[in-house]
């Protein structure tokens, strides 16, 4: 057993180090923020934590260093909440480890055109090559432009404010062009948009690093973006653009090589130079924080939710749990998924009455029609397996889209015989990730698609299946429910090692060290990221 104690005061150590040698404060900007205010039924205002990755694992980040987080205000009660700056301290829960939030409001036209349709209509299916879903983008992009635009404002403002220099670190393709507008706020630009470059942020000189969440296609499926030449340029404004995974790094570095004039790749490198900069180009996959997932799962609340999860919904203590977790989006795979359970049903009989399929669903951008048809999707699938087999005291899936806590989501990840992460194509993956950080004494079998980010690092101790390949998924799935014991352990502890010694901090750790490499002139700052 590693000594966590120790690690984490490494870490610790390591992170103060690097946060000091890559900026002098910490200024990061997302589309979606991490805490939502809104009215309660009695008016009241609530918080809560929206679904996805990025802020789950952010939000863990920002919780230690203390730094401003810039992003979207959508909740009803945002603007009530906050100050003079449009700026609220988070977490609500933690007075300890406090953050400013600051907000950016968006017109209706502007959450349109430029989250809708140009952010989740264009590039989110173009970078998980489902080109049949991209939309044109009409006058979409305006409203693109303009809110990279505000966002390049408000991290010149912060940047301002900041003693010293700061490091920007931007995240997701909903600011693709941020980098570029920055740049032409800070002066270190020369190729602006037509005025020169002028210096609004009182000669500040921030590294700009950019976190690219979801996959980067090849370029055969890059070369259909509208706008392609646009997002380039934009990008190539950061210092650091990383990626989960080598081969998002490879695809990247071919896209700009290919779909760019003027661009210098040194694909062994991992270099762009473009515009009198250099743009270094890094892989490093996200974590998760382990210790505080294993500290949720073992918890009281943890283990109430459990055994009442069984109770409500009327899955016998005996009955053996295979889990999904997912926000409804038609990149999670979830429908192939119930084609497997509904194929392993109907070959293996003796699995009907001894086996549930716990589907866990977060709504997610409804308003998008290939959304709320992939829920009505999902809601239809779910209904054929239970009409085909349910009994009156079993029954094949359960299905909620209520909210549950962190501590009950470990909860249910703790009980669970088989995880079950069967993206179609995914950039990374945190759910499969938190499944074996939340394992005890009896671990799961992990279940994971070859084409979700996470197979990279994880694959080789995880069950592997091809969402797409029915027949062969339903095999996956009957050879994890009757893996021996031995077996199943040597492929938990394995992940375990993994899953912890490529932890949410090791990210950090990586990330901030290869900006403190391209920040500093000597480079001297290892890095595994440098690998
Ligand atoms: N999540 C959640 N409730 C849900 C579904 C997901 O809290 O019903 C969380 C999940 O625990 C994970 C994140 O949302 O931290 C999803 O991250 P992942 O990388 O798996 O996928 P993404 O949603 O970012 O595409
Ligand atoms: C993915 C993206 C994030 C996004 C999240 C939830 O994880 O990489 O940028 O925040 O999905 O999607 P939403 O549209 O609700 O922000």
């Amino acid at each position: 057993m590693p000594n966590t104690h120790l690690r984490a005061d490494r870490v610790e150590a390591d992170l103060d180090r690097l946060l000091t040698a890559a900026g002098d404060e910490l200024v990061v900007a997302s589309n979606r923020q991490p805490y939502r205010h809104d009215y309660g039924d009695d008016g009241e205002v609530t918080v809560d934590r929206p679904a996805g990755g990025l802020t789950a694992g952010l939000d863990e980040v920002m919780r230690r260093v203390d730094g401003t987080w810039i992003a979207w205000g959508d909740g009803e009660a945002d603007a009530t909440v906050v100050d003079g700056d449009d700026t609220v301290t988070v977490p609500p829960d933690d007075a300890e480890n406090t953050y400013a939030l600051r907000r950016l409001w968006l017109d209706e036209d502007e959450v349109e055109g430029y989250y809708y349709e140009v952010a989740n209509q264009v590039l989110w299916p173009l970078c998980h090559a489902a080109l049949g879903t991209v939309e044109s983008c009409g006058d979409a992009w305006a409203d693109y432009r303009r809110v990279n635009d505000q966002f390049a404002d408000a991290m010149a403002d912060a940047a301002t404010d900041a003693d010293g220099d700061p490091l920007v670190w931007l995240h997701d393709y909903h600011l693709a062009l941020a980098p570029r507008h920055l740049r032409e706020r800070t002066g270190s630009d020369t190729g602006g948009r037509g005025d020169g470059p002028v210096d609004r942020t009182g000669g500040a000189d921030p590294t700009l690093a950019h976190t690219w969440h979801i996959p980067w296609p090849s370029w055969d499926t890059f070369r259909a973006c509208p706008n392609r030449e646009a997002l380039l340029d934009g990008l190539l404004g950061n210092d650091l653009l990383v990626f989960h995974v080598p081969r998002y790094c490879e695809n990247f570095l071919r896209s700009a090589d290919r779909g760019l004039d003027g661009t210098a790749v040194d694909f062994d490198a991992g270099t762009v130079d473009y515009r009198g900069r250099t743009t270094t180009v890094r892989a490093a996959p996200m974590g998760v924080p382990v210790d505080r997932i294993r500290e949720q799962a073992d918890s009281m609340e943890a283990a109430g939710f459990r055994a009442a999860f069984r109770k409500n919904r009327g899955i016998d203590r005996d009955t053996r749990l295979a889990v999904g977790v997912d926000r409804l989006d038609y990149t999670k795979g979830i429908v192939q998924r119930l084609d497997a359970f509904e194929r392993l049903f109907e070959e293996r009989p003796d699995y009907r009455g001894e086996v549930t399929f716990v589907q866990v669903g977060t709504e997610s951008r409804s308003a998008i029609p290939a959304y709320a048809d992939y829920q009505d999707r999902v809601e239809a699938a779910v209904d054929r397996v239970n009409d085909r087999f349910a009994t009156d005291d079993w029954r094949p899936v359960v299905y909620t889209t209520e909210m549950i806590s962190n501590e009950g989501l470990a909860g249910l990840y703790r009980e669970a015989d088989l995880a079950v992460v069967s993206p179609i194509r995914d950039g990374m993956n945190l759910v499969a990730q938190e499944f074996v950080a939340a394992g005890g004494d009896d671990p799961g079998v992990l279940v994971l698609s070859d084409q979700a980010g996470a197979h990279d690092t994880l694959g080789e101790w995880a069950v592997s299946v091809r969402p797409h390949d029915t027949e062969g998924f339903a095999a996956a799935l009957d050879d994890a429910l009757s893996m021996s014991e031995r077996e199943r352990r040597r492929r938990a502890n394995a992940l375990a090692d993994g899953v912890e010694d490529d932890d949410l901090d090791s990210w950090l750790v990586d990330v901030l060290g290869a900006v403190a490499r391209v920040a500093s002139a000597d480079g001297g700052v290892p890095t595994r990221a440098d690998h």
